[in-house]
């Protein structure tokens, strides 16, 4: 299957249809308030083009981990209500995503107009991908388009099941994320050097295998390079170390392919994991007696920021150290610092990247910020994701 035979928007004459549009309104929130609207904001050219069409347009997601059940605390309202602000016109909201109450408002609602549902995971027939479900879900509608990326490796009812009932297209966020992400995949311009970090080996494991076939250089940071350290002999003292994991990284350390590992030489020692812990950078051979390695030293930033100065694509997913306590950020901002000002084609991933290149000030200069954090990472380890495989062929 290729990701760019699937049909998109582009190939429907919305003209007086019902176009019932999953997006990933998953934002994060605080108090009922959203704390960034990122993913809000990424859905509305499509949702703006079927406006354009003359359709009707019905919008679903879900939002957090309800579990199968209405919880106040999950509701989507306030996403309608900003939906509302951005859009700036009235956006009707259904106090379910079925039943009769939904399928009248469905019914009723007209070309132009823009209604959301209530969220999916309230029933728990959403992540079964029951067959009843998504059914009633492409009954309120004439055609499927799936904009949920940050969704796409879910095989939900929305998501993959509604698919067999209806005419079913990608939208513009799907068709960019699959033409960005895959220019890092397939065919991606050399050098290219991948970076990968986060706290656990174990999540990250095929997209190293995947990524070392494809890349020069894979630069490891975060708490997961120092299962790697651990499995050179190093003593990583109260360091985080994956023992399950010791052998597959001792494997690796010992393929073909560990020419192209760079693995920190030097790292930000504490005492503690807190905030306001003593610290202090040493050699990977040095970190003192019972202290713990939290980020990536000076000499390790110097050279993953060459590694990344000459490559002609970059792929970014994990931050290096634990950014979110200042003492401990430096090595994430400032490898945010560098893919920036590299004129690499550029990709991050992974909501922790996400926002280290956000808090450093330099989105813009990244050439794409997926809105998928798992969905990104399903691409980079070269998975099939079932939201986009449901999609017709072109
Ligand atoms: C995400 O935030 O990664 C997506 O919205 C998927 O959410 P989930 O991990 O709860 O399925």
């Amino acid at each position: 299957m290729s990701y760019l035979d699937k049909k998109s928007i582009r190939d429907i004459d919305f003209t007086g249809k019902k176009a019932i549009v999953r997006v990933d309104f998953n934002v994060p929130m605080k108090d009922g308030k959203i704390t960034d609207d990122t993913r809000i904001r990424a859905a509305l050219p499509t949702i703006h083009y079927l406006l354009e069409q003359h359709a009707a347009v019905i919008l679903m997601s879900h939002l957090g981990r309800p579990k199968g059940e209405p919880k106040a605390e999950f509701s989507l309202k306030p996403v309608a209500d900003r939906l509302d602000i951005l859009l700036n016109q009235s956006v009707f909201f259904a106090p379910d995503c079925v039943g009769a109450e939904v399928e009248k408002m469905a019914l009723e609602l007209r070309p132009g107009q823009v209604l959301l549902l209530e969220n999916l995971r309230f029933h728990a027939e959403e992540e079964k991908n029951a067959q009843d479900f998504a059914a009633a879900l492409a009954g309120l509608a004439d055609v499927y388009v799936n904009d949920a990326f940050g969704t796409a490796h879910r095989a939900h009812a929305s998501t993959a099941g509604i698919a067999a009932y209806l005419p079913a297209v990608a939208g513009f966020l799907i068709e960019k994320e699959i033409k960005s992400l895959g220019r890092a995949v397939e065919n991606p311009a050399h050098p290219y050097t991948a970076i990968i970090g986060g706290a656990k080996v174990s999540d990250k494991i095929l997209v190293i295998e995947n990524l070392l076939q494809k890349v020069d250089r894979l630069l490891i940071g975060g708490g997961m390079a120092n299962t790697f350290l651990a499995a050179q002999g190093k003593d990583m003292q109260a360091s985080l170390v994956e023992k399950d994991r010791l052998a597959w990284a001792q494997e690796l350390l010992h393929s073909p392919a560990a020419d192209k590992l760079m693995l920190p030489v030097d790292v930000i020692a504490a005492e503690a994991f807190d905030a306001d812990a003593a610290h202090q950078a040493c050699g990977v051979d040095e970190i003192p007696a019972g202290w713990m390695a939290l980020d990536i030293g000076p000499q390790t930033r110097q050279r993953f920021a060459d590694a990344v100065s000459d490559a002609e694509t970059i792929v970014w997913n994990g931050p290096l150290g634990v950014f979110e306590m200042d003492a401990f950020a430096a090595g994430t901002l400032e490898m945010a610092h560098a893919v920036a000002a590299s004129n690499a084609f550029s990709v991050v991933g992974g909501g922790d990247s996400v926002s280290a290149v956000h808090k450093a000030g330099v989105a813009e200069q990244i050439s794409h910020i997926s809105t998928g954090g798992g969905a990104s990472l399903e691409f980079l380890e070269g998975k099939i994701l079932p939201g986009i495989a449901a999609l017709n062929d072109r």
